[in-house]
């Protein structure tokens, strides 16, 4: 005999807007409550639109805190569209039982490009030299104008050497010549170092002493709050330049800011921030810097991607299917 009462359909939050023809799969397996104006939500609006939800979709901004799942005792499924996942306590979803979902690989590429374009920004001064144009200060040219510091042929140092790592190595090595040092938990196989542009691996304070552009492309870890302090950046070479595209809780941003006004950092290029969407402001007043508002993994098909990736996984777990890609154990 067939069951008469079908079982209820489960109940999904899309916390926020994207790509409405991707997040509309969700709708053929569950009840969802979108948020067509894509409002950024307050903690406590999350955790009341979440009180009754088996799953959720989720971005960088949205944090799922202790606090919040045990007022949402139904959570089975949580998906975030991005590959980070400081912005999740896995370790409290887990004992809750609740599946975390990321979105890996489908941004590499895209990021890996990001991460070049802030290098090349930030060590040719762009968009200082922009700013100094549209400003209407372009009275005349001189031969030192603007002029920074070369990227091809140079030393770059990366640390965090996961898959974004390896493909702006790759880049490095391949396209400007450059000879590449890492830095990673784990050294690589000798074959990874090989398609890595034959990158080296170096303590973290002997990169940052051979290396004219630092670039970091790592996670966010309370192990590695402000790795790059004040310490770290007097390691680096007079005229460095630092990039970040990990997380901003990495740097020490004002002593950076220091290092950016003394000349000792030649110069930086920053798509993630420690407090964002707000900029320290000696950040925002520090010279030669180029700073940009998360947007490393932002070309339309790789955002697409992510969000599809996030929606596959979330409907993978809500119909009973292993996910796609659950967060690392
Ligand atoms: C990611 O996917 O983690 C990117 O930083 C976008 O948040």
């Amino acid at each position: 005999m067939t069951d008469p009462t079908p079982s209820p359909r489960p109940r999904v939050l899309a916390a926020r807007a994207a790509f409405a023809d991707i997040l509309a799969q969700l709708d053929t397996v569950a009840d969802v409550t979108h948020n067509p104006e894509d409002r950024v939500y307050t903690p406590s609006e999350l955790r009341a639109l979440l009180a009754d939800k088996h799953g959720a979709f989720i971005t960088a901004s949205e944090r799922i805190d202790r606090e919040l799942l045990a007022a949402c005792p139904q959570l089975r499924v949580i998906s975030t569209m991005t590959v980070g996942y400081d912005h999740i306590d896995v370790a409290a979803c887990r004992q809750q039982g609740i599946v975390v979902t990321h979105a890996p690989d489908v941004l590499t590429e895209t990021t890996a490009d990001f991460g070049f374009a802030l290098l090349l920004a930030a060590a040719r001064r762009v968009t200082e030299a922009e700013r100094h144009l549209r400003a209407g200060q372009w009275t005349r040219w001189s031969v030192d104008f603007f002029a920074g510091a070369d990227v091809h042929g140079s030393v770059l140092g990366i640390v965090g050497m996961g898959r974004i790592g390896q493909a702006i190595a790759r880049r490095a090595a391949g396209g400007f010549a450059m000879r590449v040092l890492y830095h990673n938990r784990h050294r690589l196989s000798a074959e990874a170092e090989q398609a890595a542009g034959g990158a080296q691996y170096r303590a973290l304070d002997d990169l940052l002493a051979e290396s004219d552009h630092v670039l970091l492309a790592l996670p966010y870890s309370p192990d590695a709050h402000h790795l790059i302090g004040a310490k770290q950046l007097a390691r680096m070479k007079p005229g460095a330049t630092l990039v970040n595209i990990g997380r901003g809780g990495l740097i020490d941003e004002p002593e950076l800011a220091v290092e950016l006004h003394s000349g000792h950092i030649g110069a930086a290029g920053l798509d993630v921030f420690e407090g964002e969407p707000k900029v320290h402001p000696a950040l925002l007043a520090a010279p030669r810097t180029v700073l940009t508002p998360h947007i490393a993994s932002a070309s339309i098909p790789t955002r697409r991607a992510m969000v599809q990736l996030a929606v596959d996984n979330l409907l993978a777990v809500l119909q009973g299917r292993p996910p796609l890609t659950p967060v690392p154990a």
